[in-house]
């Protein structure tokens, strides 16, 4: 394996990430499909029935990512630069990774603290969120209202190319908090086949379906990112 500034770490995180920052996870008991229908507030057809539901949905995800903290697993795994050259890929539309330092950051997902224009070309222009809330009067230059810049179910996800040639890169490829049920984000490991040390942190690391060249850490985010850094001060 490379070493010091070469070795290339590439981080792919989902939900479990944050749930010590206190942040709901999707598929865990109580988690946030269980309490909400995702056809009702996550996908474009939900957005043309009711567009107040849906700003209304995201406007309280935002206004629990504003009133959260990076957890130790966030700071950890912004150490880890010491190391290595650091890739996070993120399921994640929060903005813990950057707000615990960490530099390279590619949302496969987008972000809850950025808006986007909800008319029928998706221009790539994104406007940052004042606050929490977005209401129906926050309009886009081209006159249509501004809808949460979040991938929902049935849209493309456009940073996916990007991610598969980052992970294609990657000598080390820590997964963390996912339960890899959602595609094509979930496909993206396989990429990894350089990667000489892979692992996934979760405390239901043993039930998720990995390939066999992974290491399973059957722990919470924390726990498991201080095994990897204390394995790395012993190297
Ligand atoms: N530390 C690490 N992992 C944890 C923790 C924790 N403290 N708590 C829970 N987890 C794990 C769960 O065991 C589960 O495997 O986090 C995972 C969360 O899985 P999901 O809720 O399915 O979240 P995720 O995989 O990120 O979802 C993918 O689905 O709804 C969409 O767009 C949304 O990006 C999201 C995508």
């Amino acid at each position: 394996m490379a070493t010091g500034t070469e070795l290339k770490i590439c981080v792919f995180s989902g939900a479990g990430m944050s749930a010590e920052s206190g942040i709901s996870t999707f598929r865990d008991s109580n988690g946030l499909w269980e309490n909400y229908c995702i056809e009702e507030v996550a996908t474009p057809q939900a957005w043309v029935k009711d567009p107040d539901l849906v700003t209304a949905f995201y406007n309280a995800r935002r206004k629990n990512v504003l009133e959260a903290e990076p957890n130790a697993a966030h700071m950890a795994i912004a150490s880890l630069e010491s190391w290595a050259k650091v890739q996070v890929i993120t399921q994640n539309i929060d903005d813990l990774h950057e707000r615990a330092g960490s530099s390279e950051i590619l949302h496969l997902h987008g972000q809850i603290r950025m808006a986007k224009s909800s008319g029928p070309h998706q221009e790539k222009a994104y406007y940052p969120i004042k606050g929490w809330e977005l209401t129906e009067e926050d309009l886009c230059p081209d006159g249509y209202r501004l809808r949460p810049h979040v991938v929902w179910f049935g849209e493309a996800v456009p940073a996916y190319e990007e991610a598969a040639s980052i992970l294609h890169q990657a000598d080390a490829l820590i997964v963390i908090g996912t339960s890899l049920q959602v595609y094509p984000a979930a496909g993206l490991i396989h990429y990894a086949e350089n990667a000489q040390m892979k692992c996934i942190i979760d405390p239901k690391a043993n039930e998720l379906d990995v390939p066999t060249s992974f290491k399973k850490i059957n722990a919470p985010a924390s726990e498991g990112m201080q095994q990897i850094i204390d394995w790395l001060e012993n190297l």
